[in-house]
């Protein structure tokens, strides 16, 4: 299947600096081998619906409301991303569940509402440093993932999942490829038992994901892409990692 390479712009950016950074991206990609996108925050969506306007760069979100619409003041709902030409959905990032107390039943819905307006939820799962040095890693990633499972059965194979283990986002400490590929491994097993289509889903890994350490972990049989961080806002790194990613 072809890797998907999407960044996450997290809360930075502005105006200028969208604009510069997405049409440096846009003129250093020749025919790119992998899938691309950019979650920017949803101030911008419009300016970057814009900018990458009949290219091949799409458009992602980096959060959606779990619920349809309504009085739920400062919530963007899935409908309203999908007038932008958002693609996917991050969903249930790890600092959404710290600092916006999300749940796996909150993220669970959040995917749901994501599919169901055609929008591709990027669901994120990974444990944290005290969870991994007290061996419930796997634990902790198929309890996330159950969730999602649970609430989104019938239409799983269409989402994607991104591995981010807690400790690696924006430390500069990578899981090995090895340590990866392991967990990665479960969570393909267990998205194999809820559906004989999950051969299809894309699993993203992400965590100080780098020009230097992605085609190690790209080349992992069931590493498929990358939720990139840091360095999706350097153009040179992010197109090193899209081309890694070929
Ligand atoms: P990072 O962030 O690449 O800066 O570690 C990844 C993420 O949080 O999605």
């Amino acid at each position: 299947m072809k890797k998907l390479i999407a960044g996450n712009w997290k809360m930075n950016g502005s105006l200028a600096a969208n604009e510069k950074l997405i049409k440096d991206i846009l003129a250093g990609l020749a025919q790119p081998a992998c899938q691309i996108a950019v979650g920017v925050p949803s101030a911008y969506l419009a300016q970057c619906q814009a900018l990458l306007a009949g290219s091949v760069i799409d458009l992602a979100s980096q959060d959606v409301s779990a619920f349809e619409g309504g009085a739920y003041t400062g919530e963007i709902a899935a409908a309203m991303l999908k007038e932008f030409g958002v693609r996917y959905a991050i969903v249930g990032h790890s600092e959404r569940r710290q600092y916006h107390g999300e749940t796996d039943a909150v993220v669970a819905l959040k995917a749901q509402r994501a599919l169901g307006c055609g929008i591709t939820p990027i669901v994120c799962v990974g444990e944290t440093l005290a969870e991994r040095e007290a061996g419930q890693t796997d634990d902790v990633v198929k309890r996330q993932l159950a969730a999602v499972i649970h609430t989104n059965g019938h239409c799983i194979s269409e989402i994607v999942v991104a591995y981010e283990p807690v400790w690696a986002i924006g430390t500069g400490k990578t899981a090995t490829p090895e340590m990866a590929q392991q967990v990665h491994a479960v969570l393909r097993a267990q998205l194999l038992a809820a559906s004989e289509h999950a051969d299809r889903i894309k699993l993203l890994y992400g965590g100080s994901m780098n020009a230097a350490n992605a085609a190690s972990l790209l080349a992992q049989p069931d590493i498929n892409g990358g939720l990139i961080g840091g360095a999706a806002l350097k153009v040179q790194d992010f197109l090193t990692i899209v081309g890694a990613a070929a």
